[in-house]
């Protein structure tokens, strides 16, 4: 079979390796579509603190069960299957209370262990996740990205009445929208982006209105349309929004935080306890997969909007460079297999 392997930072090689065997509790994927997602990129580059080399990358991923591991019921071979990436010990602290992607010894796949971007691939047996048949193959990859987007929203608790702020119109920020609006009815949402095509994108999946930051000041809007956000989402991730989101908020906002920068935040307790701000930061997803699949199914949320190319495993270099060099064209890339 054919892999795309990093082998170190900056050397990404198609290796042709033997089919891995399922083990004990696992089964084995004919991989057909897997997405591209920023923490390939970073794997790639020597930017992601908790990969090791070399490494098959590639956590959003959808196929057929080809074989199962000792222990796994034979019935499932030639279902159609997403992975859930996140794999857990079961019995730590945050496995205990159903947080399972803050695992003491979380390994994700495509980053701790081998992923997606292969002919084939093993997961657990109860990472894989049934996709029923009004999912079409092409697009059921994407329901990792959408299980990102719940999990945060399930912190956030939004409602009908709330007016959300999201930073950031990537795969990530609209996911987000999405959810924001067809999922939890939120009234108002607000998107700013620095990148013109993104904020197009956003008013596509669902967003209320834009503000290019870029060009306006956020706060000068917000505050000319007498707005005061009662969710902020992060989804830029740059550490210095969290100090303007903290200032924009309504009092008893929710901000949702969900970057991994190592750069300090300059925040004062008196600009989060004087409004009683609550901040809730996310990662990965806690069993969110069946969630984000009856969302799917319910037409709730339309992945097909943030999808711009599907492009052959074969010119994964080119799809990389693609996805990271041109924003404004480009927004979640899908590999076929
Ligand atoms: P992306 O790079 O495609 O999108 C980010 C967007 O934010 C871009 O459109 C960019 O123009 C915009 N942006 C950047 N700085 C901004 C600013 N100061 N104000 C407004 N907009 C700004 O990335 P993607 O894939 O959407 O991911 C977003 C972030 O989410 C990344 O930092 C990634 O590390 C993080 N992430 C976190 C996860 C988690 O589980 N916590 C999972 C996946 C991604
Ligand atoms: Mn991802
Ligand atoms: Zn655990």
């Amino acid at each position: 079979m054919n892999s795309v392997v990093i082998q170190e930072p900056g050397k990404l090689v198609i290796e042709q390796r033997a089919l891995p065997v399922p083990a004990a509790g696992e089964v084995r994927v004919r991989v057909s579509y897997a997405g591209i997602c920023g923490s390939d990129v970073h794997i790639y580059h020597g930017h992601n603190p908790f990969a090791k080399y070399p490494r098959v990358i590639g956590h959003e991923f959808f196929g057929h069960i080809d074989s199962v591991g000792e222990g796994v019921d034979t019935a499932r071979i030639g279902e159609r299957v997403v992975i859930d990436p996140v794999v857990s010990c079961g019995h730590c602290y945050p496995c205990s209370v159903g947080r399972p992607n803050v695992c003491n010894e979380l390994q994700v796949i495509g980053v701790h262990r081998d992923g997606g971007f292969s002919d084939y691939a093993c997961a657990p047996a109860k990472n894989a996740y049934n996709v029923p048949a009004s999912i079409p193959d092409k697009l059921a990859s994407m329901v990792e990205p959408f299980t990102i987007a719940a999990n945060i929203t399930a912190f956030l608790k939004p409602t009908p009445q709330d007016t959300a702020l999201v930073y950031g119109a990537g795969p990530m920020g609209l996911t987000v929208i999405q959810v924001l609006k067809g999922v939890y009815g939120v009234k108002n949402v607000i998107v700013t982006d620095r990148i013109e095509e993104r904020l197009h994108m956003a008013l596509d999946s669902g967003a209320d209105w834009t503000i290019n930051n870029s060009e306006r000041n956020v706060a000068e809007v917000l505050s000319a349309e007498g707005v005061r956000p009662t969710i902020i989402v992060d989804a830029a991730c740059h550490p210095a929004i969290l100090q303007e989101a903290i200032l924009l908020a309504s009092p008893a906002a929710r901000i949702g935080m969900m970057g991994f920068s190592g750069e300090p935040s300059t925040i004062t307790q008196q600009s989060i306890t004087s409004k009683e701000i609550s901040l809730f930061s996310s990662r990965l997803n806690s069993h969110r997969f069946p969630q984000v699949i009856e969302w799917m199914e319910q037409g709730k949320i339309t992945p097909e909007k943030l999808v711009t190319h599907w492009m052959p495993a074969g010119d994964v270099e080119a799809a990389l460079t693609l996805f990271e060099k041109d924003q404004r064209s480009c927004c979640k890339v899908l590999l076929t297999f």
